[in-house]
């Protein structure tokens, strides 16, 4: 790995791109920025284009007549390094340790999108040009649902036109073993305000009498689910495709043990969900519903003998072919209240929320991918789907009217998401790599 690398790698991560919080915005503008100059640099045409949000970063090369357009997208926000205290080095102070990259958003998703932007950096210096037309989009408001990049899409509908897209913010099922995911669930937000009286009251005056608004929204959410882990919402699984039994052969011949491996990335101590499925069905091709966050009522140290006038709850549901988004926040409020009681009041907020993904495994583009893929890593590829989310991948093809080709270089014990992300050289230069094979492949 060239030490330039390594330095990009060390800057990218250094701004504190959090998305999800205002008090970052202008770390978000320094970054896209910071990208503007890095792929100007590189040789190529770039500009920051504003949105209502936060800028998308446009790059090109001088595009030729009869040549293939290959669009790579990316995104250069990340989630919250929350909770900072289980952290073993400051998330914004990348760290080397034993060929790994410890920084939030190391491998989600920006030692993932600077490895292409290295590869085409590499590709200009050794040839002069790249073998296709590309364009490079990459945004700042993925994790919080892409709101304004498909109005950017629209916008820009004509000279985006191409014939692909490539994304690499997906995984990989085992370090080493080159993937390509057709697949991916879509997401959708709900968030809760449960109120009981108008204010926090003494438990041993009026315990007993009144609802307390942590006890209301507790035994809510234990309605969602049923107690084999399946969604107990009326008409949740109605659109929900049976798995195909060339999917599930073709995953039971992955070269990974997914159920030891959930275990041991995890920590949890035994596995949980649907019946009659495998961990990574459970993760691929099924539905979910989740609560992200809960509070209510005092949360200091000691006892305080109240009881809370307020409960809130964030949910996100995870779609699957052919579930419909509005659809199914539409049956959970429903749901929601058709089983509240009486005795307090519910609020619901509707939140982000973006489409699942699904190609066809064996399209030409997929097939020149996987080649590609296969010479990079010298092993067989492995087909999969994913249970995470990019909101725009749909909009590639709504308004653009191309696939898109997920290769990831997460690993599963990335730590995306989590304290102590991480992101290994190794991949990086795997990623590096990849970029000039797949551009090469897919000009062909
Ligand atoms: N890179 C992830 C998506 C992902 C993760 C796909 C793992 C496949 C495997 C992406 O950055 C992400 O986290 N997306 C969010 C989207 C949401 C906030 C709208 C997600 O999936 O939660
Ligand atoms: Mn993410």
């Amino acid at each position: 790995m060239r030490d330039s690398h390594l330095e990009d790698f060390y800057t990218f991560l250094r701004f504190p791109s959090v998305s999800t919080d205002d008090h970052y915005s202008q770390k978000l503008n320094e970054c896209a920025q910071w990208l503007v100059e890095k792929l100007s640099k590189v040789g190529l045409e770039a500009k920051l284009v504003a949105t209502a949000g936060y800028p998308v970063v446009w790059a090109k090369n001088k595009h030729q007549k009869g040549r293939r357009t290959v669009l790579i997208y990316g995104h250069y926000d990340v989630q919250p390094a929350d909770p900072l205290e289980l952290w073993e080095s400051p998330p914004f102070e990348p760290v080397l340790k034993d060929g790994y990259v410890f920084a939030r958003g190391a491998t989600d998703n920006k030692g993932q999108i600077l490895s292409h932007i290295l590869g085409v950096q590499e590709a200009l210096e050794q040839q002069s040009d790249l073998p296709v037309n590309l364009h490079f989009v990459i945004e700042g408001e993925e994790e919080i649902g892409s709101g304004n990049l498909g109005n950017f899409l629209q916008k820009n509908k004509q000279s985006l036109a191409c014939d692909v897209v490539v994304v690499s913010d997906t995984g990989m099922v085992a370090k080493g073993v080159p993937t390509l995911s057709y697949g991916l669930r879509g997401v959708t937000a709900l968030e809760l305000k449960v109120t009981g009286a108008k204010m926090d009251l003494h438990s041993g005056i009026y315990g007993g009498a009144v609802a307390n608004a942590a006890t209301v929204l507790a035994r809510l959410l234990a309605t969602l689910h049923d107690n084999k882990g399946r969604v107990a919402i009326a008409g949740f699984y109605d659109k929900v495709e049976p798995l195909q039994d060339w999917e599930r052969e073709m995953w039971k011949k992955l070269p990974v043990n997914a159920d030891e491996e959930v275990l041991k990335v995890t920590g949890v101590p035994a596995l949980f969900g649907e019946e009659g499925f495998t961990a990574l069905e459970r993760m691929w091709a099924r539905p979910t519903a989740e609560i992200n966050g809960l509070g209510g009522g005092y949360q200091g140290q000691g006892t305080k003998t109240v009881i809370p006038s307020q409960a809130m709850a964030k949910l996100t549901f995870r779609l699957v072919p052919n579930q419909n988004g509005d659809e199914i926040v539409d049956l959970a409020k429903k749901h929601l209240k058709k089983n509240m009681p009486a005795s307090a009041t519910l609020e619901m907020t509707s939140g982000h929320s973006g489409p699942w993904y699904f190609t066809d495994p064996n399209s030409t583009f997929v097939k020149a991918a996987m080649h590609a893929l296969k010479k990079v890593f010298e092993k067989d590829v492995a087909l999969i789907r994913e249970g995470g989310s990019i909101p725009i991948v749909s909009d590639f093809r709504n308004v653009l009217g191309v696939e898109t080709l997920l290769l990831g270089l997460a690993l599963p014990d990335c730590r995306a998401h989590s304290p102590n992300e991480n992101f290994p050289l190794e991949n990086l230069d795997a990623g590096i790599r990849m970029n000039k094979a797949v551009l090469q492949e897919l000009a062909a």
